[in-house]
């Protein structure tokens, strides 16, 4: 089959197209037919050298596909041989074929092409785990997003406004202020020009914010735990501004706050089945009514995997980085 690998570490044009054997299956595996694979940041850190597969997962990157199921036991995990699926992978997904735990199956929602359904496992599986698991916001709570224009922001945005919570979103620019906007944030502040945390007291009469999904760290952490509510929670899901932070602990303890993150790659399949199965429960019927729409940015064929990576790296994309096959019609 055809799949891109990581030829080198460092440069986007490490990528190169290659020739691999189709995956063998193991047990409660099936095997895709890939026809669109999800560009997400942390294959641009797989690239670069500075997130290696966990161990067994190929080396091929990619975390999320859609496709057609052409082998393995379906029927047991209530799937059928043909069925169109989209699924969270722990890696392999630029490629024709990929091997896929029948429990991280999802069928394609009802009315989203393949393309547009492979945009979704990585960014839901992530912010449902953070902001409604570990986070546990509640109805009526409200949420910051940090990096309201990343593909992992756009879900964020609109799944928590779908649910009824009341969401700010930061970003970089003007124009993907105004975009967070769109998506159903009550305010995009631009990081830029504006200082979140006084636009956060302003908005809640100096209450501040229940909850906060943040990709930056570093000197964030401190103007966080500034602008949250009593109670609060922040959920650390990566570290662009840096692993390092010096913070005062006395509100953590006079307002009840709590620190908390983690990363979604390395858990079990258990651990996903069970976000799958609240996706499916909570999420589908949201994406079927277009409650939520996909926010795709840019599609290229899956030889071009080193243009994805380099507009992914530019930072002016709002939304997702597709790959798509011509497998089948995505
Ligand atoms: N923990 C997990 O399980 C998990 C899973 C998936 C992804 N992630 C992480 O989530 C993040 C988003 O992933 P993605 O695939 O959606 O990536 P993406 O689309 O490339 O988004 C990255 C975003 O980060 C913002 N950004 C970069 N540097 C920043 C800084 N110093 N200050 C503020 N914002 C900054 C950029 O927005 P502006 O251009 O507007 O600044 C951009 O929107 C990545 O860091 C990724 O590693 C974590």
């Amino acid at each position: 089959m055809r799949a891109i690998e990581i030829s080198s570490f460092g440069s986007p044009s490490g990528l190169r197209v290659t020739e691999r054997p189709v995956p063998h299956l193991l047990s409660g595996e099936l095997l895709i037919r890939v026809a669109a694979a999800g560009i997400n940041r942390p294959d641009v850190l797989q690239r670069q050298g500075k997130y290696p597969p966990p161990p067994a997962v190929t080396d091929i990157p990619g975390l999320e596909i859609a496709g057609e199921i052409v082998a393995g036991a379906a029927h047991e995990a209530g799937l059928h041989l043909g069925q169109q699926i989209c699924a969270l992978v722990p890696g392999g997904g630029y490629a024709e074929y990929c091997a896929v735990p029948a429990a991280l199956c999802l069928p394609v929602p009802a009315g989203w092409s393949l393309l547009e359904a492979a945009s979704l496992p990585e960014t839901l599986f992530t912010v449902w785990s953070n902001i409604f698991d570990r986070a546990h916001i509640q109805p009526g709570e409200s949420l910051l997003v940090q990096g309201g224009t990343s593909g992992i922001g756009v879900m964020a945005i609109q799944l928590a406004t779908a649910l009824g919570h009341r969401v700010w979103a930061t970003a970089g620019s003007e124009e993907k202020a105004r975009a967070c906007e769109r998506l159903g944030a009550e305010r995009g502040i631009n990081y830029r020009t504006e200082d979140f945390v006084a636009v956060i007291k302003d908005m809640t009469q100096s209450r501040g914010v229940d909850v906060i999904l943040d990709m930056v760290g570093g000197d964030y952490i401190a103007r966080e735990l500034d602008c949250l509510a009593d109670e609060g929670r922040l959920v650390l899901i990566a570290l662009l501004g840096g692993a390092r932070s010096q913070i005062n602990l006395a509100p953590i303890l006079m307002r009840r706050l709590s620190l908390t993150g983690s990363t979604l790659r390395g858990r079990s399949v258990t651990f996903k089945a069970a976000i799958a199965q609240q996706l499916r429960w909570r999420v589908w019927p949201l994406l079927e009514t277009r409650s939520i729409k996909p926010v795709i940015d840019r599609v290229f064929p899956l030889e071009q995997a080193a243009n994805a990576h380099e507009l992914m790296e530019s930072g002016t994309h709002i939304g997702k980085i597709m790959l798509s096959l011509d497998t089948i019609r995505a």
